[in-house]
């Protein structure tokens, strides 16, 4: 089948690799629709992503597919069914590595729940527990959006957002817009720091205050708004400095997760006195935000054509031209459909 593979730093080309191989509780899936990370498929792409992956690798990690054939465990796919967080497995010896690797033409999902009540070890379901089935009417594309929701509705409430509240985003690329989107669904205020491009977008999301991070004095600026304190603080960034700036206007005892992973191992927080809870980006259960956001999805509450747009879909063969929209920053998700 034919895949997206990064052979060297910089350099991805579809090519032929051996087809997906899958167990009694896994299924087999034709990919779809594939979501770009701009943040993490461009640092895997360029070397620079914070945890390594051996050469060549498979990419994609944001896969929709539709079922095509289940093993003889499996009691929760069955063939046609649309589902989401596609994974891959190659045959063994087969010289690629896998980073999820959904830019192919086929993948696989696990019945996680099957292993479950089979009695297999956790280590052993829970990476399955993202592979869900979509209803029946979702179309593929948005679908792809999904993925970067679940995981960040999965992260915000880690830090138990409530009603009322306030919070500060840093950033403006889709996970701040998610962030956004979760912070006016579950009632808090919010104010966002970021790129002065996006700030129509983000007080169409409900933004109360939008400050450029290219202020000279950002917490000023965020004094001055309707942001003149934070319960929580959340960097979807990845910029200690930023962070830093604004960290005086969070209450005490307040919370602050660095969701962003740009620099995650130089990442360096001054409290300067200031006592809060911090939250690592790399911990959330993604699968246990899934019902929520599909729920959300259905009531117009989540909008993935304000992520997406119809002029940035890409088929497979112009992967690296969805590469560059997104790290151009010509749209906030670019897709790549296979
Ligand atoms: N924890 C996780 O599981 C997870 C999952 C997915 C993504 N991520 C990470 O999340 C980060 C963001 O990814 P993304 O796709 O949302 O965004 P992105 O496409 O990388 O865009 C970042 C946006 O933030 C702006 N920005 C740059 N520096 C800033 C700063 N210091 N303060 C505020 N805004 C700033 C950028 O403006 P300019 O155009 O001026 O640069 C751009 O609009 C990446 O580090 C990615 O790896 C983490």
């Amino acid at each position: 089948m034919k895949a997206a593979v990064v052979q060297s730093f910089g350099n991805v080309r579809v090519i032929d690799v051996p087809e997906p191989v899958f167990g009694d509780y896994e299924a087999l899936v034709d990919i779809i629709a594939v979501g770009v990370c701009s943040g993490t498929d461009n640092h895997l792409v360029s070397g620079t992503h914070f945890k390594s992956v051996s050469l060549p690798f498979i990419l994609g990690h944001e896969g929709i597919g539709r079922v095509v054939k289940v093993g003889k465990k499996v009691k929760h796919f069955k063939t046609g069914d649309l589902v989401t967080r596609v994974l891959n497995r190659l045959p063994k010896g087969s010289g690629f590595s896998l980073y999820h690797g959904a830019f192919a033409e086929r993948g696989i999902v696990g019945d996680a729940l099957a292993m479950k009540n089979a009695g297999l070890p956790e280590h052993v379901w829970k990476p399955f527990a993202i592979n869900k089935v979509l209803p029946k009417n979702f179309d593929p594309i948005p679908s792809t959006m999904i993925i970067t929701w679940r995981e960040t509705f999965a992260f915000f409430s880690r830090m138990n957002p409530s009603r009322g509240e306030t919070l500060i985003i840093i950033g403006s690329g889709g996970t701040a817009l998610s962030f956004a989107d979760h912070a006016r669904n579950l009632g808090l205020a919010f104010c966002v720091v970021g790129s002065t491009d996006k700030a129509s977008l983000f007080k169409k999301a409900g933004a109360a205050s939008f400050v450029s991070y290219k202020n000279k004095n950002i917490s000023e600026a965020l004094r001055r708004s309707e942001c003149r304190g934070a319960d929580i603080i959340i960097d979807a960034v990845g910029n200690d400095e930023t962070l830093n700036a604004i960290l005086p206007l969070l209450s005490d005892g307040g919370r602050v997760g660095v969701y962003g992973l740009n620099s995650y191992n130089n990442y360096r927080i001054a409290p300067n006195g200031k006592d809060f809870t911090y939250f690592d980006g790399t911990h959330y259960d993604e699968a246990s935000a899934h019902e929520k956001i599909i729920s959300y999805m259905k009531k117009g509450a989540l909008d993935p054509w304000r992520y997406l747009s119809k002029k940035h879909i890409y088929p497979l063969e112009k992967i690296e031209d969805a590469l560059r929209a997104s790290r151009e920053r010509k749209v906030i998700k670019s897709v790549v459909v296979i």
